[in-house]
């Protein structure tokens, strides 16, 4: 166990001290703050990462070292065997080939659900109420500007695709606004985890929800799921809530679905090529738009820092992830 050394890639926020502290039980502590692929592939390769058991990925790791691929995984040194994930979605990890190179990879569910599910939550209502043009009317200095009416939830019917620990907060926030709530997911969950929601197929889903929250995870399966075919299904002037990632909707089709009125309006987070915005939704007025900020609370990224910090521990000391990705649970 002592000779098992650790690496931050990035830096934390929260938490630099508790990461301090992982030199109790670790041979050395290894730091990549920031710099470019090439840079990070080289130093791999000359060894000076050699003896590393764990490592942190950060949550802005991504944008130093770029995706975790083949050519990545490769340059490693044979002594990693953990990989510790800061965010709930790892698209950008190739977990296969993890699998393949026996590096187990953890993630931080559960600590994100309430934070995004907060924030499904106010871009819903704020489509409902059109709040983008009253925001922007009453900064302009015109008050209500061209007001007109918004809708309440209440006896609204919502369909929930992807009911994992973020839906099912979705879910609980919004019974509390009277709304009729529906899912798909690919198992029916045991009743008590529902919270009173009802589960439907897929099409059923598409075909009967007023207003539909994207909360399942990207992946080949996942990519794309809603697009033209699945928006001529739904009902006239549905809104759309995406929370989860961009690439799981079609934008562009979205964008034509805004224009004919298919969709009322819709809620967005996160967008396909993240930080473009397809011109088409920033000219739509009633759409409600933010910058990816679905986990962006303090609490929320303490929280997350924290559970990737338990994870590195446990694996050092125990072998073993708390929040390993679940395609690696057999
Ligand atoms: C990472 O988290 C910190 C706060 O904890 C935040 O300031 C930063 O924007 C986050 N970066 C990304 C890429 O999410
Ligand atoms: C999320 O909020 C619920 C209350 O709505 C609370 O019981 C639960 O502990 C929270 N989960 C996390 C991970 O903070
Ligand atoms: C105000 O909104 C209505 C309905 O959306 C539209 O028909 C009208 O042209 C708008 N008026 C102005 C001055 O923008
Ligand atoms: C929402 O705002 C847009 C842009 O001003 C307008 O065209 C639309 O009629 C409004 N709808 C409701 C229900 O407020």
């Amino acid at each position: 166990m002592t000779q098992r050394a650790a690496l931050l890639i990035g830096v934390l926020t929260h938490t630099e001290k508790e990461w301090q502290e992982c030199d109790k039980f670790t041979s050395k502590l290894h730091h990549y703050p920031e710099g470019l692929r090439e840079d990070f592939l080289s130093k791999c390769r000359k060894g000076d990462f050699d003896g590393v058991y764990a490592m942190y990925r950060s949550n802005d790791s991504n944008s130093i070292t770029g995706n975790f691929n083949e050519e990545l995984l490769d340059a490693l040194p044979k002594s990693l065997k953990f990989i510790c994930h800061n965010g709930a979605g790892y698209d950008n990890i190739d977990i296969p080939a993890c699998t393949k190179r026996g590096i187990s990879v953890s993630s931080t569910p559960i600590a994100v659900n309430n934070a995004t599910a907060d924030v499904a939550l106010l871009l819903m209502l704020g489509a409902l109420r059109n709040v983008t043009q009253a925001f922007q009317a009453v900064r302009q200095g015109k008050w209500r500007g061209n007001f007109s009416l918004g809708h309440d939830p209440k006896d609204k019917v919502l369909g929930i695709l992807g009911m994992g620990g973020i839906g099912s907060a979705v879910a609980h926030r919004a019974k509390a606004f009277g709304m009729k709530i529906q899912y798909h997911n690919r198992h029916q969950l045991p009743a008590s985890e529902e919270e009173g929601a009802k589960y439907v197929s897929f099409d059923e889903l598409l075909k009967t929800s007023d207003v539909l929250s994207l909360n399942l995870a990207l992946n080949p399966s996942t990519r794309h799921i809603i697009a033209k075919p699945q928006f001529d299904q739904m009902k006239d002037g549905i809104i759309i809530v995406n929370t989860a990632r961009g690439p799981i909707m079609d934008e562009a089709a979205l964008v034509d679905a805004l224009k004919s009125g298919k969709v009322w309006t819709a809620g967005l987070d996160v967008f396909e090529e993240e930080p473009k915005i397809h011109p088409g939704l920033l000219e739509a007025e009633n759409v409600v738009l933010l910058p990816h900020i679905g986990t962006a609370t303090v609490e929320t990224q303490r929280d997350m820092e924290q559970l990737v910090l338990d994870n590195l521990k446990s694996a050092i000391k125990e072998d073993k992830l708390i929040t390993q990705v679940p395609e690696q649970k057999k």
